[in-house]
């Protein structure tokens, strides 16, 4: 009906031409599933453009890429070697694939109680405890960047892997515009990695949702990819979503895209090099082995010295000023930049800062007032601490965990039981319990420490803690 069914209130808002272009797989427009077409085209652009052999376009995101990638290297025969600081998409590719996890732990910055990097060393452990445990390795999945824009030894980990005979998947969901500048830092593409997955819409200009999975080299074999997005995706997928990702493409390689975004990004650092209480995260000072460089277009600012919390200057940056962080975390606050960025937007972020920064007396704003009162920083960033270091204790697959009965306990009550939670304190964004890892008399203490002390349990059923799902 190219649009004409479409209701008014939805027509007055987007513009009717948005629902003439909102199509389905006709003859001529090709099929995502089986592209020869059009999209087979705007796909092999993309793969063109981004330095990869074969790129899909993904309409549910990096998370059907990330399972994707999974699906077509792993099995319930093998192990995947997977960071502990990737994302909740990791968690559901180890279900959809039956394999075992095997955990590569990051390097994190205790003092600002992130996870930033994971090193060439902690792979070669994770290899190790593979082949202690007879575990034949499917595929290793890392992040990098990571949220804060750090990124990893990709290469180093290439080489690790391929000695293996074992595909490096880099979930670079926050870094798909790496390809484009030589201000950026280098693609896991042109560092070796063997998939990489991209999230198209936050960096670049895509729409909500619409992602990439890239491809090269022998290790992986493709047909199977094609076969799991088969299984994944919608049959009937947008064309405003994958239209998005062919303009997307075409804008990221035009040079003049990223002029006046660079130009922002080095304003904002320069504006906030010389203001006090706060420092921008770059190579030098993160703290943490294994950073080999820093986006420049992420600007994670750590506030130690201001007399507030990352979630306490976050709410003002919004409410007074307008500038809305992508995420913040006690000890810090991270901005993205993309395409549309401009040094207006640069000024505007740095005279946020002027104001909050010289400000003297009470700055902290009401909205924000009563969850401050009951908090312990220190206390949050030692448990924080410990949170990294513990031991997982993997008891049964996540997949097995998935499928079986569970029941509600009281949480004094877990200890010594299977947890069907997965729960992770921020900071650090690690989880202390994973599906099918055991809980013990330390993870219940390091829960209710975190929650006491102020910080964020997320992924709690319950978010009083006071109770638990855990396998029967
Ligand atoms: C590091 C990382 N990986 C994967 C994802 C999932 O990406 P998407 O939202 O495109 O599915 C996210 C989303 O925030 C992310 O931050």
């Amino acid at each position: 009906m190219r649009g004409q069914g479409a209701p008014e209130g939805i027509k007055d808002l987007l513009g009717s031409r948005t629902f003439q272009y909102d199509l389905t797989e006709l003859p001529g427009l090709d099929y995502l599933s089986y592209p020869t077409g059009v999209i087979q085209q705007a796909q092999e652009l993309a793969a063109d453009a981004f330095g990869a052999e074969q790129s899909w376009f993904l309409v549910n995101g990096t998370t059907t890429g990330i399972h994707a990638a999974v699906m077509a290297t792993c099995s319930p025969e093998t192990a995947l070697l997977v960071a502990r600081n990737t994302h909740l998409a990791a968690f559901s590719a180890l279900v959809l694939s039956g394999a075992m996890p095997v955990w590569i732990q990051p390097e994190c910055n205790s003092a600002l109680g992130i996870a930033v990097s994971v090193t060439v060393q902690a792979l070669e452990a994770a290899f190790a405890e593979a082949a202690s445990r007879q575990l034949k390795v499917g595929a290793v999945l890392l992040v990098s960047p990571s949220y804060f824009g750090s990124c990893s030894d990709i290469a180093g980990m290439v080489k690790l892997c391929h000695q293996r005979g074992v595909a490096l998947i880099v979930d670079e969901a926050h870094g798909g515009h790496f390809a484009f500048s030589q201000h950026f830092p280098q693609s896991a593409l042109s560092q070796g990695a063997d998939l990489a997955v991209q999230s198209t819409h936050k960096v670049l200009g895509s729409m909500g949702q619409s992602s990439m999975l890239h491809a090269q080299g022998t290790l992986v074999d493709r047909p199977r990819i094609s076969r799991a997005l088969q299984t994944l995706q919608t049959s009937s997928p947008s064309y405003l979503l994958m239209a998005s990702l062919d303009a997307a493409r075409h804008q990221a390689v035009q040079q003049s895209t990223w002029a006046e975004p660079a130009r922002a990004a080095q304003r904002i650092r320069d504006g906030l090099a010389k203001l006090p209480g706060i420092s921008v995260l770059d190579r030098n000072n993160c703290a943490c082995a294994g950073v080999l460089e820093v986006d420049a277009m992420r600007i994670t600012v750590a506030i130690s010295g201001l007399g507030l919390t990352g979630w306490q200057l976050a709410a003002m940056l919004r409410e007074e000023h307008a500038v809305i962080p992508e995420l913040a975390s006690l000890k810090v606050v991270v901005f993205a930049l993309g395409p549309g960025s401009t040094l207006q937007h640069a000024n505007g972020l740095v005279e946020a800062f002027q104001v909050i920064c010289h400000a003297g007396g009470d700055k902290q704003p009401d909205s924000e007032r009563n969850a401050s009162a009951q908090r312990d920083d220190s206390q949050v960033l030692q448990l924080g601490v410990r949170c990294m270091q513990k031991e997982p204790q993997m008891a049964i697959k996540p997949r097995e965990a998935a499928f079986s009965p569970t029941e509600r306990i009281d949480i004094s009550q877990a200890s010594g039981r299977i947890s069907a939670e997965l729960l992770c304190p921020y900071p650090p964004g690690v989880p202390v319990a994973f599906p099918g890892e055991r809980i013990d008399s330390g993870t219940v203490e390091l829960l209710q420490g975190v929650q006491r002390y102020g910080g964020v349990v997320m992924g709690a059923s319950d978010d009083t803690l006071r109770t638990i799902e855990v396998i029967q």
